[in-house]
């Protein structure tokens, strides 16, 4: 089974929580999603693999260690996942960014998906799936058998905010996949909006609502 590791850093804790509030207004939301995907997507890279590379110094040659490649996919689920792309790009430049698009339907609340364009040798990749909000699981689940279907074979999900039964339906789905949350919230509403939440994660990024 992946693993689910949920930040307990005070400074993510406390900028989840300002983003939460209902007052807080579209351009700090995003700026506060920047900050806490760049505080999370440090730790989210702990294991990446490293190489040796010989350099020059000022001093002498040193044999030292750098990053194996420009093999990392940031793949956002659109499109609240489009926040988070920034804050990832600022620690990993290099990374190739993929599409995808699903919503949930209002009714049924199932993903429906539009839209999918992944780097091509997505399955040499280590692979960061990120979107703010897993509510049902079904669109992180969907985006990732996706990915899979495509030949991603190394993936991650970062998302800030999780209900404990969007963890469980994306663990079954695909348990080799680790889970990376800001917060793990209560539950669920009738709506199967996450409590207490943040409200509609893409109209607060983009003030549609
Ligand atoms: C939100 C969110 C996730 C999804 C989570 O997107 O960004 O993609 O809901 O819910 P789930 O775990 O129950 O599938 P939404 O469908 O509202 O689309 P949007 O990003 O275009 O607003
Ligand atoms: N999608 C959101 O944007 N928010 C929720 O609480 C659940 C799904």
């Amino acid at each position: 089974m992946g693993k689910v590791m949920v930040f307990d850093h005070p400074l993510i804790q406390h900028k989840v929580t300002m983003m939460r509030k209902k007052d807080t207004s579209t351009k700090d939301f995003r700026e506060l999603a920047k900050e806490v995907v760049t505080l999370m997507t440090f730790e989210a890279t702990r294991n990446l693999p490293l190489k040796d590379v010989e350099i020059e110094t000022p001093m002498q040659k040193a044999t030292l260690k750098m990053l194996d490649g420009e093999d990392i996919a940031i793949v956002p689920i659109l499109r609240a996942g489009l926040g988070f792309v920034d804050g990832m790009l600022s620690l990993v430049p290099n990374a190739k960014v993929g599409h995808i698009g699903l919503y949930r339907d209002e009714t049924t609340h199932e993903p429906v998906e539009y839209y999918c364009k992944l780097p091509k040798d997505i399955e040499k990749r280590e692979i960061f799936v990120v979107d703010p909000m897993l509510a049902t699981g079904g669109s992180a689940t969907d985006a990732i058998t996706m990915i899979k279907a495509k030949g991603g074979k190394n993936i991650k999900f970062l998302c800030l905010i999780a209900a404990p039964e969007g963890i469980e339906v994306l663990q079954n789905a695909h348990p080799d996949v680790d889970i990376y949350i800001a917060a793990k919230d209560e539950c669920l509403n009738e709506n199967k909006y996450i409590l207490p939440g943040l409200g509609d994660a893409g109209d607060r990024l983009y003030g549609t609502k």
